[in-house]
């Protein structure tokens, strides 16, 4: 897919604000500083769109981005961040929650994953969670540039024994670098394809 116009909309903390619910969208979700902005950023070529940090917990809200005034990325904040408080933990909980389960075009759920790590149980109940909603969602590794392939085809190897436990067809499966563009043709052919549907 080429990538022609990507433009940021808004930011929200009510999914009762969120744009009119008439194009198709992906949410990028996972643990706090996986990669979510700086893959968003990659994919549509254009550094600094979606706000980045070296801190975990910069994205706060639901962000809407109209890539080729056709469809959205949204961009929300990470889960896992050891250093929130328990209401604030709750709080973003609800709040991302309503959001993927009210948004009725949502067209799949990126869990990004950070490809250095064996597989997390937080990622893993996450992704329960999604199948227990009947989300659609795709997994997608991060930082595949940080180490050798080897390394990252062990992890990935494992996120997909851990998954079948649960399920029994295993959703799509990216590798991904923000850095080095790995991952990224894929993973627009992929929305592509899904908005034809
Ligand atoms: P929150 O919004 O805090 O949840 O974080 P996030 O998931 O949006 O992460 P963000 O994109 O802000 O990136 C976090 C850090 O990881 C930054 O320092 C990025 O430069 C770095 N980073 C992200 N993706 C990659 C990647 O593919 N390769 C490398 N080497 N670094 C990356
Ligand atoms: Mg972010």
């Amino acid at each position: 897919m080429i990538i022609k116009t990507a433009v940021f909309v808004c930011s929200n903390t009510k999914v009762s604000a969120l744009p009119a619910p008439d194009k198709p969208e992906y949410a990028f979700i996972g643990r706090s500083n996986v990669g979510k902005s700086s893959l968003i950023n990659r994919l549509v070529n254009q550094h600094g769109l979606a706000k980045t940090s070296q801190r975990p917990g910069k994205t706060q809200l639901i962000n809407h981005f109209l890539i080729n005034e056709s469809w959205y990325i949204v961009d929300l904040p990470g889960y896992g961040y050891a250093k929130v408080s328990k209401s604030s933990r709750e709080a973003w909980e609800k709040f991302i929650r309503n959001y993927l389960t009210k948004r009725e075009s949502l067209q799949c759920v990126m869990v990004l994953i950070d490809s250095r790590h064996e597989p997390q149980q937080i990622d893993l109940d996450f992704c329960y969670w999604l199948g227990e909603c009947g989300l659609p969602f795709a997994i997608v590794f991060t930082k595949a540039d940080k180490q050798g392939a080897g390394k990252t085809d062990q992890n990935v190897a494992k996120f997909r024994k851990s998954l079948s436990a649960w399920f029994e067809e295993i959703p799509p499966v990216f590798v991904t670098s923000a850095e080095k563009g790995e991952g990224r043709e894929e993973l627009l052919g992929f929305i592509e394809e899904v908005n034809k549907d």
